[in-house]
């Protein structure tokens, strides 16, 4: 359950003067939703339009996303990318491949678009290249190791953005559980990592931005 950081009526004014949801991922956020376990994981209006805003900013030319789910993310990061860039994403669950393949299709994102099914932790140390955007929206457990894995693969002056870094603002608790844990070690982690600036914004269930400096 993600935890509101801001009123509700504050959240529908920003949504309100927010860009629309394009209707394609309207579409795909409502086939989520009747489809598809868990539709909250989906990044949804305010953040895709936060996602494919620093996209046009930053106009990546490769992108790495961790955690496809129905695509939603994916699709918002390739609007701000050039011509012949790629966007590579990884999910480990294969039963969503096919809703993520139609709605690349739909989206005309084939050419940028590549997916890859399998374990994440196992597939990343054997791509090839670097990349300047990764995004990391996958299994907690694993937040810290996909940042070391990033700071790997990615261009000096590159971009990580990290979700869920407030957890429903279980990080707060004193007794946290396994997976809030990992969320907090991979916060002090960035915090405390000379290689990388960071911002967390609390926007929706908490993003860290981080550039990499060194
Ligand atoms: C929060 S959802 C991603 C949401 C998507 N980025 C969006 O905004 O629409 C997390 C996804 O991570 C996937 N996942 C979990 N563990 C993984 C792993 N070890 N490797 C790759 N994907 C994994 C899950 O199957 C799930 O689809």
């Amino acid at each position: 359950m993600i935890m509101e950081f801001i009123d509700e009526k504050l959240e529908e004014y920003a949504l309100l003067h927010t860009e629309k949801e394009p209707d394609v991922l309207k579409k795909l956020n409502r086939e989520t939703c009747l489809k598809v376990m868990r539709p909250r994981m989906l990044s949804g209006h305010l953040q895709g339009r936060f996602l494919s805003m620093l996209s046009h900013m930053i106009k990546p030319n490769r992108v790495l996303e961790i955690g496809t789910y129905t695509g939603y993310s994916a699709l918002c990061l390739a609007e701000g990318m050039p011509e012949n860039s790629e966007l590579i994403t990884i999910d480990i669950n294969e039963e969503l491949s096919p809703i993520v393949e139609k709605y690349i299709k739909l989206y005309d994102k084939q050419d940028v678009i590549k997916m890859m099914v399998g374990d994440a932790t196992k597939l990343i140390p054997g791509l090839n290249g670097s990349f300047d955007f990764i995004f990391i929206d996958a299994d907690k457990e694993n937040y810290t190791k996909y940042v070391k894995f990033s700071l790997e693969k990615l261009k000096k002056g590159g971009h990580i953005v990290i979700d869920n870094v407030l957890w429903s603002g279980k990080v707060l608790e004193e007794q946290m559980d396994k997976e809030t844990r990992a969320i907090d070690e991979v916060n002090k982690f960035v915090n405390q990592c000379s290689q990388l600036q960071q911002i967390l914004l609390p926007v929706r269930d908490g993003l860290m931005i981080c550039r990499k400096v060194s």
